[in-house]
């Protein structure tokens, strides 16, 4: 039997519609307009494509964005004194500095520097220790935020339930496992987190009821990992070369979505699950910091 497929577009555009109600809401009863601002060192195309979308998304949901972008030699100093410019702006919620730097900028100099309250990636380590020690009025980065999201909202809380997460980043697999492990809508599931080192990666990960990937190996995890029926969730997105495609490769998570599909009980896709719900998450993250800098109720 074929698994249900849950789709982040979908998911992702619900969400986008009830923040753009906030905003609007924000401004009408409160003269409120969310502000986010977006850093860009350098000429990356992916980050420079990923900023795009952010600014996009932001104008579209009524977010005010600025974005800044910078020459890849800019000095170090230099930059921390923009993000400092951005700690004091009063029309600026959220700061967001794309990463990765040039290798002559110390991204965690950088990340510290930004205002915890601002820090709508949830990547400075005040945002990073609050999220672990289980607070809720906590901005969390927007991948794991995302991939609740998506749990809750196709009927799969992960309350009482067995999650294996493989991967261990400070991006999605760390936090993921925090925010599954709160005392809240959410949390409370029994975790494990397997990573590239765990001997025997299957025996773990047929123990999940939920499964969550994050490893950045192309379709590491085969259907002989899956217990049927389990729920998979696929955060890896990977080129792998192939010539019938124009560009020359196409996008693949880390799972084997076609033989997984048909062991899971619901999986997502790639390109179109956990993606679009990164930046969605960004959004979301943006309109809550600025409703908690303002001191106000919604
Ligand atoms: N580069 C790749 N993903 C991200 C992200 O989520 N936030 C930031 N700031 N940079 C990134």
């Amino acid at each position: 039997m074929s698994a249900k497929i849950i789709s982040g577009k979908e998911i992702s555009d619900s969400i986008r519609g009830e923040t753009a109600q906030r905003v609007a809401s924000l401004k009408k009863k409160h003269d409120l307009t969310p502000g986010l601002a977006t850093v860009l060192v350098g000429e990356d195309p992916a980050s420079q494509s990923y900023v795009g979308m952010k600014n996009k998304a932001a104008k579209e949901m009524g977010i005010f964005s600025r974005q800044i972008t910078l020459d890849a030699d800019i000095p170090e100093a230099e930059l921390l004194g923009i993000v400092e410019g951005l700690n004091a702006d009063p029309d600026i919620h959220g700061i967001l500095v794309q990463l990765p730097l040039p290798d002559h900028i110390q991204e965690s100099k950088i990340l510290l520097a930004i205002e915890p309250a601002k820090d709508v990636d949830g990547f400075h380590p005040i945002n990073v220790g609050r999220l672990s020690t289980g607070e809720m009025e906590v901005l969390a980065p927007c991948t794991p935020a995302g991939v609740v999201q998506m749990l809750l909202r196709t009927g799969n809380d992960p309350s009482g339930k067995h999650v294996v997460i493989v991967g261990r980043s400070n991006i999605v697999g760390r936090p993921m496992a925090s925010l599954l492990l709160r005392k809240a809508k959410g949390g409370n599931a029994t975790v494990t987190v397997a990573h590239s080192r765990t001997p025997d990666l299957g025996a773990v990960t047929r123990l999940a009821d939920i499964l969550i990937v994050a490893i950045g190996w192309p379709e590491l995890l085969k259907a002989d990992m899956v217990r049927p029926g389990a729920v998979v969730i696929d955060v890896g997105v990977n080129r792998v070369d192939d010539d019938t495609r124009e560009r020359g490769y196409r996008l693949v998570g880390d799972v084997a979505f076609d033989e997984v599909k048909e062991v899971a009980g619901a999986i997502t896709p790639v390109p179109g699950g956990v993606g679009p719900m990164t930046i969605t998450m960004l959004m979301s993250n943006t309109v809550d910091a600025a409703v908690r800098q303002a001191g106000i109720q919604e």
